[in-house]
Parts: C-alpha cells; sequence; structure tokens
C-alpha cells in the first residue's frame, strides 16, 4: 500500500531538554517511518522573531544534528531547508491572495502577540499562510505537530479549500496529527518542564550538567518519596522497576537522585556521543540532497498552480 505524505516543519528553539525529547521528538522518531516524510528546517518561519545570522545559521545546522541524533535516519525521510525551496514563498503569496485580513488577525500566534503589546511584523502576521504553503507544496495530509499548532493546520486547510473553490481541485486539505508524547514531562521544580521555568534537564547534556540538574531537583522533606525525583524516574524505568528501589532507599533522597542521574546518563549517552560525531559538513549535504528532492516535487505542483491561476501564459 501506498504511503500517506506527512511533512512537519521545525525550528531550533536552542538547547533541548528531555521534555521536548518525551513531548515531541520521541512521538516523531517512534511514527514517522509509517509514512513518506518531510523534515523541513523552518528558517524563513524563524526570520519571523530572529535576527542573527551567525545565530540562525547555528540553529539550521544544530536543528538538523538534533534530529538525527535522536534517530531520524536520512535516508527513511526527506530532509530539507525551506529557504532551499523557494516555491514555498511563491505559494505562500498566492494564499495571502485568497485570505482575508480579518481571518488572519483571528490566529493565536498573531492575537497574542499583539495582546502582549509586541508589535507584530508582516511575516508573522502572514506566517500561515507560508506554513500552508510548507504543506500543500507536498500535499501532505499528515501533519505531526504540538497542540499548540493546530489552529495553524486549520488555517492550511482553509488556504487548499480557498483555493479550489476559486480554481479547480488541486490541493489536499491535510490533516494534524498531535504528538501526544508521555503528556506532560515534569521539571525539576515539579511544574511542567519547560525552558521559561529554568527547571529543565537537558537532553544532550554532560554527566556533569545531568547530575547538576538531578541534584536540583526540589524534595519536600516531610514524605519518604521524593515525589518530583520519583516522576522524572517514571520516564526511563517502569513503576514496578522502581518499586524495590524506592523501596530500599526511603528517605534517602541523595541515592535516589543519584540512581536517577544515573539512569539519565545512560539513557542519553548513546544520543550525545551520536550528535557528537556528526559534523557540519554531513548536514550540509544531507540538506543540499533534502532539498533537492524536495525541490522537484515542489516545482512540479508549482507549474500546475502556475497555469491554473493563469500566470502561466
Ligand atoms: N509553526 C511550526 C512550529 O512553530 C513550524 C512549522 C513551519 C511547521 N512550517 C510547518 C509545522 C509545516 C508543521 C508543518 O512548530
Amino acid at each position: 500500500m501506498e504511503k500517506k505524505r506527512l511533512l512537519t516543519g521545525i525550528q531550533s528553539s536552542g538547547t533541548l531538554h528531555i521534555g521536548n525529547y518525551f513531548g515531541a521528538l520521541k512521538p516523531f522518531v517512534d511514527s514517522y517511518r509509517s509514512y513518506e516524510s518531510h523534515l523541513m528546517v523552518a528558517d524563513l518561519h524563524a526570520l519571523t522573531t530572529l535576527r542573527d545570522p551567525n545565530l540562525l545559521r547555528g540553529n539550521i545546522v544544530d536543528v538538523v544534528k538534533d534530529y538525527l541524533a535522536v534517530g531520524v535516519d536520512p535516508r527513511e525521510a526527506i530532509i530539507f531547508k525551506q529557504s532551499d525551496v523557494p516555491e514555498h514563498t511563491e505559494l505562500a503569496w498566492m494564499f495571502e491572495c485568497l485570505v482575508t485580513v480579518p481571518f488572519l488577525m483571528q490566529a493565536h500566534a498573531y492575537k497574542d502577540k499583539v495582546a502582549k503589546g509586541i508589535e507584530a511584523n508582516a511575516g508573522l502576521f502572514n506566517y500561515p499562510m507560508l506554513m500552508a504553503a510548507d504543506i500543500l507544496l507536498y500535499d501532505a495530509e499528515v501533519v505531526p505537530v504540538g497542540e499548540d499548532q493546530r489552529q495553524h493546520i486549520e488555517y492550511a486547510r482553509e488556504a487548499a479549500n480557498k483555493f479550489n473553490l476559486a480554481y479547480g481541485e488541486t490541493f489536499t486539505p491535510p490533516q494534524e496529527m498531535i504528538l501526544k508524547g508521555v503528556g506532560i514531562v515534569p521539571g525539576t521544580d515539579g511544574q511542567k518542564m519547560s525552558k521559561s521555568y529554568k527547571n529543565t534537564i537537558p537532553l544532550f547534556g554532560t554527566r556533569e550538567e545531568i547530575e547538576k540538574a538531578v541534584m536540583g531537583i526540589v524534595t519536600d522533606s516531610s514524605c519518604e518519596r521524593p515525589e518530583h525525583v520519583y516522576a522524572i524516574h517514571t520516564l526511563f524505568r517502569s513503576e514496578s522497576e522502581l518499586a524495590p528501589l524506592y523501596e530500599e532507599n526511603k528517605g534517602k533522597y541523595k541515592n535516589l537522585k543519584e540512581a536517577l542521574a544515573n539512569d539519565i546518563d545512560a539513557f542519553i549517552s548513546p544520543m550525545r556521543e551520536k550528535r557528537d560525531n556528526i559534523t557540519e559538513t554531513e548536514v550540509k549535504s544531507i540538506l543540499k540532497e533534502g532539498s533537492e528532492r524536495a525541490r522537484e516535487q515542489a516545482s512540479k505542483k508549482m507549474s500546475d498552480v502556475r497555469t491554473k491561476i493563469g500566470i502561466a501564459i
């Protein structure tokens, strides 16, 4: 049976933590092989908030390394860079000419910025139409995203419908695949693990960095089992494996933290080593090959689009 096509876009969010891993990267790695997968580095989307060329260059390489290190195989997915396929911005323009300003004004991401008093640039305003182009250009039916991106997929469906209505059946309306992962990954203070709470455990951290983060897990001396330590531990071991360990070490928080640091390190070290061994040259060559394959598909689709809308004369 033919595999359905999948596309997702990634932007570097800086140093990854185990919350990112269990919430987004792992569920992607676990499922991408069942589809004809496209993994796109959304560097043009990054421009809506980033103005530092060195940082952007670094982020592009880093995010590819991250995905390779956690197990994405470049032979089983097209890994490419958005800006290498100019058809994305071309198609985005066409969608922008089909949707209305009030429609785009309803987008959460835009409304949130405005509510915070941030003056949104026009790129940010049009962000959903570039994202629609990313998806529709490849007729991707399945789009793995986090819950926060659900509305953007609705926008992509709307763009597809508007175009199809105006010019005839051309695009397949996509469906979001909400990456559930393990639910909320607790941080070192028991709240959801998040960079903004400074409660993270780094995904590719060194042994020392892991230890430091684990030793910093907040414990409440009034109970025998340190709940936050235990909660994080369940990501790495089953509850039945943990039961005897926590029984033996009742109240001995230091021992339990050491055991947790060992387990995290054992889990992370193969990925960390893999990541350290990926060179920038390798990343560039993967992106180059991926972009060529993506471009081939995109240009076919666009020649149909150009004909349909009447600019190919
Ligand atoms: N907006 C997405 C995010 O911030 C990234 C993205 C860009 C994307 N283009 C996409 C995701 C296309 C899925 C499909 O996470």
